[in-house]
Order: structure tokens, then C-alpha cells, then sequence
């Protein structure tokens, strides 16, 4: 059975003192029995957010990371960095990295070897833009970043893979992709990882849905056939209405 997955995103929101209040009301949550529920705080509190949820089914997970292992790269974090607060889960390839940050496919698939080596588990972001959408590539593009960035992986290599699709038309605009857009890209995903890999590989990698995800659309999304949870920006910032999107979860 592959997973079902609710992971926050804050981006660059939060402070240690809002850190704190968050995971103190959310380590008071009762979680569905299925659901993993992560969350991506700023690399300055993730220490604080490991230690202070150790005893709850919380996984702490990093925004970003460097390709290399250590070295003169002022303001860079390392993978083994990341391990050393309790971090084995990181978001590679975020439509705002790739934007504001020059993140191409052939970075990425550096980053995506390092974390595999540091047996890290990778949330990797793939997404059209609004124009590749209207244009009618958005299938293309996706696959082409699957490719580049993912696909070079061995079959074991690709098991620490969760793919999140985000269209970057939905990223904190307010406007989600219809539950049926995100269906077919969905679909489109698990087979291009059918082609490369194999049936059984597809059917177990968890694919997450992000853009404008919110309490009152998550069910019908979560509700898709190859829709595995959601990457939740905005909505993942409050502790009631991340809650309610984690408990929209219906499979
Ligand atoms: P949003 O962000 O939910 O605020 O649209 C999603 C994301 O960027 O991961």
C-alpha cells in the first residue's frame, strides 16, 4: 500500500517563538492512523521542531539543501547537517527555488544523488507554468523534469521517492487546479514511472498534490484516484486548518 501524505511547507514563515506555539497545539492532535503528517519548518528551528516532536508521529522535514558534503559554500546546509538535527526527509526542486534561485533539472539531479546517498527521503517537486499550461505542454514539461532530475535513479534508489506536482499557476495564487486536472497529471506521473521503472514501482510511489490546497477543497482533491495527499504552503501555517486538511483524508 503506498503512503497517504500531508506535508506543510512554511516557506520563510515562522519564527522559533511561532515554531514553538505551532507544534505545541499540533503535538495535542490526534492524527488518522494512515496519514503521515510532515512538516517543513525554516532551517533555524528545525532543531527546535525535531527535538520538541520526537515522541509524536510528526516528521520533520527540510525545505532545501546543498549538493555537496561540506566545503567553502557560505550560507549552504549539508545533508548530513540535516541528519544531525533529526531531519530525513527534504523538498527538492520547489517551483520557488527553481524561479527565484536558478535550480535547473542537472542541480537538481546532483541534489537528489546526495540525498539518496544520505539515505534521505526526497519530496520532489515537478510543475508547468501558466503558459505551458495554456500552450498545452504542462504533460511534457513534467515529464522532462521527472526526467532529468529523477529518472537517472536505480529502481532501489527511486523507493525514497515522493513526487509532489505543483503548478506553479497555483502556488499561493488562491487558484487550485480542478480535482480532474490534477487527476490526469497524476496519472500521467504514475505512468511515466511505469514506463522507466515498473508497474509495481508506480503503484507504490505516493504522488502529492500543491497549489492553493485548503480546508474546503482538500477532500475533493484527496478524493482522486492517484491524488496520494498534498504539499500545503498558506493553508499549513495555522494548526486548525492544516488539521482539517490532514483530517480530509478519506481513502
Ligand atoms: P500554497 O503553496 O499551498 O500556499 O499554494 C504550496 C507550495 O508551494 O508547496
Amino acid at each position: 500500500m503506498r503512503k497517504k501524505i500531508v506535508a506543510g511547507n512554511w516557506k520563510m514563515n515562522h519564527d522559533l517563538a511561532e515554531t514553538e506555539t505551532f507544534f505545541n497545539e499540533l503535538k495535542k492532535q490526534m492524527f488518522p492512523e494512515d496519514v503521515e503528517v510532515m512538516i517543513a519548518p525554516a532551517f533555524t528551528n528545525l532543531n527546535h521542531a525535531f527535538t520538541s516532536t520526537r515522541e509524536h508521529p510528526i516528521e520533520i522535514v527540510a525545505q532545501n539543501m546543498h549538493q555537496s558534503d561540506k566545503g567553502a559554500f557560505t550560507g549552504e546546509i549539508s545533508a548530513a547537517m540535516l541528519k544531525s538535527v533529526g531531519v530525513k526527509t527534504v523538498i527538492l526542486g520547489h517551483s520557488e527555488r527553481r524561479a527565484e534561485f536558478g535550480e535547473t533539472d542537472d542541480l537538481l539531479s546532483e541534489k537528489v544523488n546526495t540525498a539518496i546517498e544520505n539515505e534521505m527521503t526526497i519530496i520532489f517537486c515537478v510543475g508547468e507554468s501558466l503558459e505551458e499550461r495554456k500552450a498545452g505542454t504542462h504533460e511534457q514539461v513534467v515529464s522532462k523534469q521527472l526526467e532529468e532530475g529523477l529518472f537517472h535513479l536505480s529502481d532501489v534508489g527511486f523507493k525514497n521517492i515522493v513526487v509532489a506536482y505543483e503548478p506553479v499557476w497555483a502556488i499561493g495564487t488562491g487558484e487550485t487546479a480542478s480535482p480532474e486536472q490534477a487527476q490526469e497529471m497524476h496519472a500521467s506521473i504514475r505512468s511515466s514511472i511505469a514506463k522507466h521503472y515498473s508497474d509495481g514501482i508506480a503503484k507504490e510511489t505516493a504522488i502529492l498534490y500543491g497549489g492553493s490546497v485548503k480546508p474546503d477543497n482538500a477532500a475533493e482533491i484527496f478524493g482522486q484516484e492517484d491524488v496520494d495527499g498534498g504539499l500545503i504552503g498558506g493553508a499549513s501555517l495555522k494548526v486548525d486548518s492544516f488539521m482539517k486538511i490532514v483530517n480530509a483524508f478519506q481513502k
